[in-house]
């Protein structure tokens, strides 16, 4: 007996994703996870067009599927539950996969569920940690969000305390690294150079300052922070001074993982939880991963970060999420699920 599997599809933004989670006794297994990216692409654009990575899901979709099925020995006819990534994304390359879940829950006769994606990056890590405590905290960190969530059930109770009020984490490393003349995405790119520098430069903490702190406890601000770095950078240039690249990235790597750091450690103490879970793409940032951790440890709140594979947009997220929600016996989506660019939670 395999147990119940549940498929999951994320194509809502430049990866296709497609994977299988077994539903055991034990908890949510992992089969297969297939990923196919389009960010070679995108990096010849310097950004994602909507356009390019809707043809690029619909061209990657079927063989994805077929490799994963191919990978986990299993026939589509074993499928008990299909989950899909119905947002918050970009509205083309959502609907691809929405399209697709749609065709095969309709074909099988089996039940979709269209699930919200920032709640995948917490979700995944289920598949790699185990069992989730009653309570905890998720920071989801990426391109796209900078969200904490209070999770008091992964598939039916997740409340958002706060988000970014401007830009998101990655996409502030992104335009830093524009800034610096590095290449598209910038963030990974930033995070190398940081570990050569020293954090020299006391770049501004977004929502730290108490009148802020009062207001914006839980949520975050990262355009001040550009800005300033912008600034810095422009004043050496007129002066025709040399920028010491490792330097600023260090600098303004630390600023971004003190402030994600501080305010969500003190928004654990504040709800009385014990365990955060840290996902999305820029959870691979070593400052961030670094300083969570250690400040955790000190702290006495346990830290748990997926692999940097499930930290980035990925099949098995919306796998595990939708195995969750068939384990509580959720009702299913409607076969007519909208998806909705700006989902909330
Ligand atoms: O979750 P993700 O793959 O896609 C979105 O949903 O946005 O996140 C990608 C984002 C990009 O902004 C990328 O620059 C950033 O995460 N990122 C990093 C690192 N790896 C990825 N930023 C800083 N340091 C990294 N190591
Ligand atoms: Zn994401």
């Amino acid at each position: 007996d395999r147990g119940d599997l549940v498929l999951g599809i994320e194509t809502s933004c430049d990866e296709t994703g497609v994977a299988l989670v077994r539903v055991t006794d034990d908890g949510p297994q992992l089969l297969v996870d297939a990923v196919a990216s389009s960010v070679d692409e995108h990096a010849r654009f310097g950004g994602i067009i909507p356009e390019v990575a809707s043809r690029a899901h619909l061209e990657a979709i079927v063989p994805t599927l077929d490799r994963a099925l191919a990978q986990a020995d299993v026939d589509l006819g074993q499928v008990s539950a299909i989950a899909v990534t119905a947002g918050p994304g970009l509205v083309g390359p959502l609907t691809v996969g929405a399209a697709a879940a749609k065709a095969l829950a309709v074909g099988l006769g089996k039940p979709l569920y269209g699930v919200n994606h920032v709640i995948g990056h917490a979700a995944v890590d289920e598949l790699v940690h185990g069992a989730f405590p009653e309570r905890f905290l998720a920071l989801v960190v990426s391109g796209g969000h900078s969200s904490l969530l209070l999770v008091n059930d992964i598939a039916t109770d997740v409340v958002e305390l706060g988000q970014t009020l401007d830009d998101a984490a990655g996409e502030a490393f992104d335009k830093v690294g524009r800034l610096l003349g590095l290449p598209y995405p910038g963030g990974p790119h930033i995070d190398r150079l940081a570990r050569e520098g020293t954090a020299s430069i006391r770049f501004p903490r977004g929502l730290t300052a108490p009148k802020d702190q009062a207001a914006h406890a839980d949520d975050f601000s990262f355009s001040g922070l550009k800005t300033a770095v912008a600034r810095w950078v422009e004043a050496r240039q007129d002066a025709g001074e040399e920028i010491p690249l490792p330097d600023v990235a260090a600098s303004f790597a630390e600023a971004v993982a003190d402030v994600l750091t501080a305010k969500t450690i003190a928004a654990c103490r504040r709800h009385e939880v014990d365990t955060l879970v840290i996902g999305g793409g820029f959870s691979a940032n070593s400052q961030l991963r670094a300083m969570a951790e250690e400040r955790c440890a000190e702290a006495g709140i346990t830290v748990r970060i997926p692999p940097i594979k499930f930290c980035t947009d990925n099949g098995a997220m919306i796998a595990a999420l939708g195995s969750a929600a068939w384990r509580r016996g959720v009702a299913p989506s409607a076969l007519d699920l909208p998806v909705d660019s700006s989902m909330p939670l």
